[in-house]
């Protein structure tokens, strides 16, 4: 197939079609209005590509997620986050001396301007980490306005990541009154200095459980990429404007806030504590869910692309039993969890709507393992998405891709007068 016709008030044009790698099949509408003054309307986006990009495939039907060709299940078990991130942006495997001068770099270039750090404890001391996690990362551009991407793509890169984790352990101590950001460790992983920034007081060694960091990892490495999701697209969104690349960053940090992206899993852990909190009920919940009038979601449940399984679900289940077995925690909203997902599996209004648990629906519990409190959890999220998102800014950016500006249908009046207001009625 190498062309699509449409028939339009009796004319007809030709539309022609491209096939990804992956065999999927588009219909190239770019110079449809052009030729016909027609456009198309897809609210939501769902069957609408936005782009072409070489970054993740994600087959919804299959369950299948790949970066950069390589299946999710195979990066989380024998990757390192550093070396994803390295994929993800550079399209690339690190080589090992790569790897290592990334490695450095991210922990070279985490440290904060004293008036950042002054602004961050300007913050309410209940202020959302997310809202502070954005205005931050838009602060960033006014401190290093010479961050030039195109010049030094990986210091920039370095910059932003390890600042991301500087600014998400500093608003952590903050609500915790732990002080200030203790020294990083160059010579451990992302995730051990993430814990060790977050967690460590003042004058006292601290080492970060090996469980923990390797839990971490796997939890940075399954939310680093996931293709045009509504945060990824925003990025692109500002960045087409050509807007630098921290402003299109807090871009993304907005867009992952809402609790039908990344704050589902915030809202998951409400969720289970609030059924705990009601005597532990489940059925009353779901079917608190299934009436439609309530307006109540099983959160952590569904997925606008995946309608089989979720493949990143399936490894965080797995690392959520690993991680409470070898801690030995036994959570009683682990067992909500599962009751809620075995009810919703046999349930026939989650069944015809092909609804299963996302990636939040156990990483909340994970997160809460690790003494990470509620509502750091999409700060988590958005650490883990931040070199998805640069590799998105890069492609955008390597294409020279136009400005984003998506057109409407107009359902407003039509053209009528101005009326001076001594005489509207
Ligand atoms: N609980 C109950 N019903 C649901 C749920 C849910 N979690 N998700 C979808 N449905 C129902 C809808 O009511 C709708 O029913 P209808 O056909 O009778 O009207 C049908 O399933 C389709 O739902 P849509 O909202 O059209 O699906 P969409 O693709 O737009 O949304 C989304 C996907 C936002 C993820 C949705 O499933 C949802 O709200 N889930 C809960 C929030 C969540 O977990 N978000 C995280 C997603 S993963 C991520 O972003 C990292």
């Amino acid at each position: 197939m190498n062309s699509a016709r449409l028939t339009l008030n009796g004319n007809e044009f030709e539309l022609p079609t491209l096939v990804g790698e992956e065999g999927e099949v588009g219909i190239d509408i770019a110079k449809l209005r052009g030729s016909s003054g027609a456009i198309t309307l897809d609210p939501g986006y769902g069957n609408t590509g936005s782009c072409r990009s070489a970054i993740t495939f994600v087959d919804g039907e299959k369950g299948i997620l790949r970066y950069r060709g390589i299946a999710i299940d195979e990066l989380s078990a024998d990757a390192s986050f550093e070396e994803v991130s390295h994929l993800l942006i550079h399209g690339e495997l690190p080589t090992e001396s790569t790897l290592k001068s990334f490695t450095s770099a991210l922990a070279a270039n985490n440290d904060l301007p004293k008036e950042m750090v002054t602004m961050i404890d300007a913050f309410p001391k209940d202020g959302h980490p997310m809202g502070i996690l954005a205005a931050m990362m838009a602060a960033l551009s006014t401190f290093y306005p010479d961050a030039d991407p195109d010049a030094d793509l990986d210091g920039v890169v370095a910059g932003l990541m390890g600042r991301a984790m500087s600014i998400a352990a500093l608003s952590y101590r903050k609500q915790k009154g732990l002080g200030p950001l203790p020294e990083i460790d160059p010579s451990v992983s992302y995730a051990a200095n993430f814990l060790r920034l977050s967690h460590a007081e003042s004058g006292k060694e601290y080492k970060p459980s090996k469980v923990l960091e390797h839990a971490l990892d796997m939890l940075l490495i399954v939310h680093a990429d996931h293709e045009q999701n509504c945060s990824t697209s925003t990025v692109r969104m500002v960045g087409s404007s050509q807007a630098n690349i921290f402003a299109s960053m807090a871009g993304g940090i907005c867009g992952l806030w809402g609790p039908l992206h990344g704050g589902a899993n915030q809202a998951v852990l409400e969720m289970l504590e609030q059924i705990q909190a009601n005597g532990g009920d489940c059925t009353k919940h779901m079917e608190l869910v299934k009436d439609k009038e309530s307006g109540v979601r099983l959160m952590g449940f569904g997925h606008r692309v995946y309608k089989n399984f979720d493949p990143r679900a399936t490894i965080m289940k797995k690392a959520c039993d690993e991680v409470l077995g070898e801690l030995g925690i036994e959570d009683p909203l682990l067992d909500i969890a599962r009751k809620l997902e075995k009810i919703a599996l046999d349930d026939d209004f989650f069944v015809k709507r092909k609804l299963y648990p996302n990636v939040d629906f156990y990483s909340g519990i994970v997160y809460r393992a690790m003494g990470i409190p509620t509502d750091m959890f999409t700060v988590m999220f958005a650490l883990g998405r931040m070199p998805g998102w640069l590799a998105h800014w890069k492609e955008l950016r390597d294409e020279g891709s136009r400005i984003h500006r998506p057109r409407q249908i107009y359902t407003g009046y039509q053209a009528r007068p101005y009326v001076p207001v001594a005489d509207r009625g």
